[in-house]
């Protein structure tokens, strides 16, 4: 038995996480939506998967018009969810089986329903006008020229004070006003009504948006577009890292927990001034930089096939440029991006090897990984042919707006098909019976049609499934601190198919191999060739005959030395 080097570090370096989408995890009741009781009836599951933290979505009472990312009311869960005493059952029976909770915070905004809202429209003396972004129409028009990252404007007239909101998001999810203390302290007063239930953190939703810079400026606007991006004018603003320190200060500091920040628009050097924890902000933050490479200009539903070597300058790039100054999170997955399988793999004749070959290039390198709900059995994107059967805000607001440009039917269906959020959100496959198991109701969004062949069920019978291999790598993490620690190198870099680095630390070494592609690749390299058949195998997606350079479609391999 190999004895690995180890050091002392943050449990919140050593865990991973998982994602749940509660909406479309397990429903206990019938109702077609997932529920806390259905979530509480799956933590054995995840504890087999060797997760340590499980980030929860939102679960708080909403109107549900962006899916819980529009709160209506934070101290209070959402009815279709269940109750409080739910919830704080579900804490319990996680921290029963050492599993951490981290919960959603999504502070940039709030629904238009919440109190706050209610209050700061009714009048323009109101004590709560100065919550939101109120402004007096420009010329007839929108305060200025900025574009909702959900389509259309980013602005709403409200005729009760002649003036307008500002929503980066929906309508129905005001933008609130950080610039003014009392919001703050009332932000900092509900985190701190969770933290004392015994919540192990946060992901902090768009939070790198709270900061504008004053006066709210016009954007660029570009050939073609209606509205302009103003993110120059709200990401990573004037004030942020200010306000995160407050918080910090405030709250976090005093509990054991872990943050992370959902910061797009965000590089490397700024993710140090964040994660630095010198600098008292939060431990790691998500970037995205990553998720666009596949994009052409003009955002994410302009397609483009990737390039292996962008993605690699990518990963390089973060892993070198936060390491020892700050920390990474890793991912692939989440409720906002399409099925990694289907995305960077390939969801047909290779779906369960691409499936381990892309965890494994993940999972090897240095940060803290998350593992979004289905990734674990390599659940795939969906092609519903009606548009009626997708429910995504962003997705319908988005056909709306390329129908009125002009864009023809079956080109939007593709973006919608390669992008589109509910790829992510269709339920949990649980088993092949009706609904993969996940309800016994009409579910709210459509099954995924692979069920029979992709689910829970079928994954804990094949000791070679997908899940099994996630579960070793999880484990990996636990055993070897090389993974947490050690140094990254990109080797091969201009390899147009093949996705090569190294670990080094105390000694030891890992050499991660992963073939992108569906045909046979080979690295020329007799020095790297030498090394590996010197080392052990730690894993592999598939046989290893012999230890070699030339790599089947999709294989992936992890060299150990010592
Ligand atoms: C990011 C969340 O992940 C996404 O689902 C949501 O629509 C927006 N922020 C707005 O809250």
């Amino acid at each position: 038995m190999q004895t690995f080097a180890k050091g002392n570090t943050e449990w919140w370096k050593k865990a991973t996480v998982y994602q749940i989408y509660p909406r479309s995890f397990m429903d206990s009741n019938g109702d077609g939506i997932g529920d806390i009781q259905g979530i509480i009836s799956k933590l054995d599951y995840l504890k087999e998967l060797g997760v340590e933290v499980i980030w929860l979505s939102p679960v708080y009472d909403s109107p549900n018009d962006d899916n819980g990312y529009d709160i209506r009311d934070y101290e209070k869960i959402m009815a279709e969810f269940g109750t409080m005493e739910d919830f704080d059952l579900m804490l319990a029976e996680m921290h029963n089986r050492g599993l951490k909770l981290v919960m959603d915070l999504v502070v940039n905004h709030t629904s238009d329903e919440h109190e706050w809202f209610v209050q700061s429209k009714s009048s323009k003396d109101n004590p709560y006008r100065d919550f939101y972004y109120w402004r007096k129409g420009k010329d007839g028009k929108e305060p200025n020229n900025w574009g909702s990252v959900f389509s259309g404007s980013a602005w709403e007239y409200d005729e009760t004070t002649d003036e307008y909101y500002l929503h980066l998001f929906t309508k129905k999810q005001p933008d609130l006003n950080w610039e003014n203390p009392k919001l703050r302290e009332e932000v900092y007063k509900m985190m701190r009504f969770w933290l004392d239930k015994g919540i192990d953190g946060f992901r902090m939703d768009v939070v790198n948006f709270i900061s504008k810079v004053p006066g709210l400026p016009d954007g660029e606007l570009q050939p073609g577009q209606l509205y302009a991006d103003g993110g120059k004018y709200f990401l990573n603003g004037p004030r942020i890292h200010e306000f995160m320190q407050e918080m910090n200060r405030e709250v976090l500091s005093k509990y054991d927990i872990m943050t992370v920040g959902e910061m797009p628009g965000t590089t490397p050097e700024d993710a140090v001034l964040y994660t630095n924890p010198e600098r008292n902000e939060v431990n790691m933050i998500f970037t995205f930089e990553h998720m666009d490479l596949d994009s052409a200009p003009g955002g994410k539903w302009n397609l483009k096939p990737l390039d292996l070597v962008d993605l690699k300058d990518n990963l390089n790039k973060w892993q070198t440029g936060l390491h020892g100054k700050g920390w990474n999170s890793l991912y692939w997955n989440n409720h906002d991006q399409p099925r990694i399988v289907s995305r960077f793999g390939n969801d047909q004749e290779y779906r369960e090897k691409s499936a381990k070959m892309l965890g494994t290039c993940l999972h090897m390198m240095q940060g803290t990984p998350y593992v979004y709900q289905g990734e674990e059995i390599g659940m795939t994107n969906v092609r519903f042919e009606n548009l009626s059967d997708y429910e995504d805000v962003e997705t319908m607001n988005m056909y709306k707006e390329r129908s009125m440009l002009g864009y023809a039917h079956e080109d939007i269906m593709e973006s919608i098909y390669v992008k589109g959020r509910d790829n992510a959100r269709t339920p949990m496959l649980w088993d092949d019976s009706e609904n993969g198991g996940f309800t016994t109701g009409t579910p709210w969004l459509r099954v995924n049609p692979r069920y029979l062949e992709i689910n829970v069920k079928q994954a804990l019978a094949d000791k070679n499934s997908i899940f099994y291999y996630y579960q070793k790598l999880i484990g990996f993490r636990k055993e070897l601190d090389i993974i947490t620690e050690g140094n990254f190198k990109l080797l091969h870099r201009d390899h147009s198919a093949i996705f090569a680095y190294n670990r080094t630390w105390n000694n030891e070494k890992l050499i991660v191999l992963c073939n992108f592609s569906d045909q046979v690749q080979t690295i020329e390299d007799e020095a790297l060739l030498h090394e590996i058949q010197h080392a052990d195998v730690l894993i592999a997606n598939d046989e290893v005959y012999e230890k070699t350079l030339t790599l089947r479609p999709y294989d992936a391999v992890v060299y150990y030395k010592k």
